[in-house]
């Protein structure tokens, strides 16, 4: 399914260790869990699939074998966890995608999100320290920036969350720094910018936009935007996510929870995105309709790359326009059969 050949990337380093992935029936969590077992790592994933689905395994299943290990359970239960994290000698490293992830969903339901969002993320810190992993990988958001309007964003700009959600993932991000400073785990904060890609569920009311505007155009419906439409964002194909992660988690130097921005660098509207996708599934004619803006949604959004590259070296992989093709091809073929 990926469009990258994660071997001639990161050769064997992954062969033999064993990670968990929390969130690993998700999205960005089943990827991360194809490539890791591509790369020959045993894989456990924690997932109360809440919002992810065992068929985000489908691809890949069969070939893993016993190597990946599925555990239907919730980053709230503490006693799970430490079960997961220490058993089979204990896992190297933890990824921990598993959130709750929608900023209008967050303004609904902020005590829900502070939960799985915030005491989770303390869960899954408690229990890579006991363990005595040696890096937490943490799935960061560009929510954090808030609305200012100075582009790109560079990590040393301050946090200013809009909504619960983001304000969750800040305050996961200093949870982060700070076992680094207290009790030496190591942790890396990836602020992710949008990621797309196939396997993102379309079939819920929250839904990220490429997945919400496949639905309607394949569904021959006009899709929706909240605004004008010249929001902008720097969608990210979720190869480039999982990249950044492996790459973090062979850093041989300390991370000490710092914050990177994942993304790929180009900004588009929402307005090009839907005439784009319109373009690729050959209905032009469906053009937006347009509703008020979302509380907690900021207007613009483009990453500043110096710092990933200096720390860990990554470089995006796949492009938009090259992302979004297979992406656009994948909802056609899951949709329509
Ligand atoms: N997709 C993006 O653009 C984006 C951007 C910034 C940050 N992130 C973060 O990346 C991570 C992965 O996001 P995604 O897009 O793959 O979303 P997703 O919803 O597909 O994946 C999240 C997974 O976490 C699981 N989960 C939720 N609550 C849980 C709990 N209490 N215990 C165990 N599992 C639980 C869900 O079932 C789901 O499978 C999340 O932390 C999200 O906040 C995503």
């Amino acid at each position: 399914m990926a469009l990258t050949n994660w071997q001639q990337l990161h050769g064997s380093h992954f062969a033999g260790s064993r990670a968990l992935v929390t969130g690993g029936a998700g999205f960005i969590g089943s990827h991360l869990t194809e490539a890791l077992l591509d790369l020959g790592a045993e894989v456990v994933v924690i997932d109360d699939l809440s919002g992810g689905d065992v068929v985000n395994f489908a691809d890949y299943k069969e070939r893993a074998g016993d190597r990946l290990r599925f555990v239907e359970g919730s980053i709230l239960d503490e006693a799970l966890l430490k079960e997961l994290t220490t058993s089979g000698g204990g896992v190297r490293y933890v990824f921990h995608q598993a959130a709750l992830g929608s900023v209008p969903r967050s303004v609904a339901e902020p005590v829900k999100f502070h939960q799985v969002n915030a005491t989770g993320t303390l869960n899954v810190l408690e229990a890579a320290r006991a363990a005595d992993v040696q890096r937490v990988m943490f799935a960061a958001s560009s929510s954090a920036y808030g609305d200012s309007e100075v582009l790109p964003k560079i990590e040393t700009m301050p946090a200013l969350p809009r909504s619960p959600y983001a304000a969750n993932k800040v305050y996961d991000e200093c949870l982060c720094r700070a076992y680094a400073c207290s009790y030496g785990l190591d942790t890396a904060c990836l602020r992710y910018f949008n990621i797309f890609g196939p396997r993102q569920n379309a079939n819920s009311a929250y839904a990220a936009v490429i997945a919400a505007f496949a639905k309607d155009l394949l569904a021959n419906k006009r899709p929706t935007i909240f605004g004008d439409g010249e929001q902008s964002r720097d969608f990210t194909f979720v190869d480039n996510a999982v990249h950044a992660n492996l790459l973090a988690a062979r850093c041989t130097k300390k991370i000490e929870g710092e914050v990177m921005n994942v993304a790929c660098g180009q900004r588009v509207t929402v307005n090009q995105l839907a005439a784009t996708m319109a373009g690729l599934y050959g209905v032009p004619e469906l053009t937006p309709i347009h509703q008020d803006e979302r509380a907690g949604d900021v207007k613009h959004s483009l990453a500043d790359l110096s710092k990933i590259r200096a720390t860990i070296g990554y470089e995006p992989l796949v492009g938009f326009e090259d992302g979004l093709a297979p992406t656009c091809a994948w909802y056609r073929e899951t949709m329509l059969g």
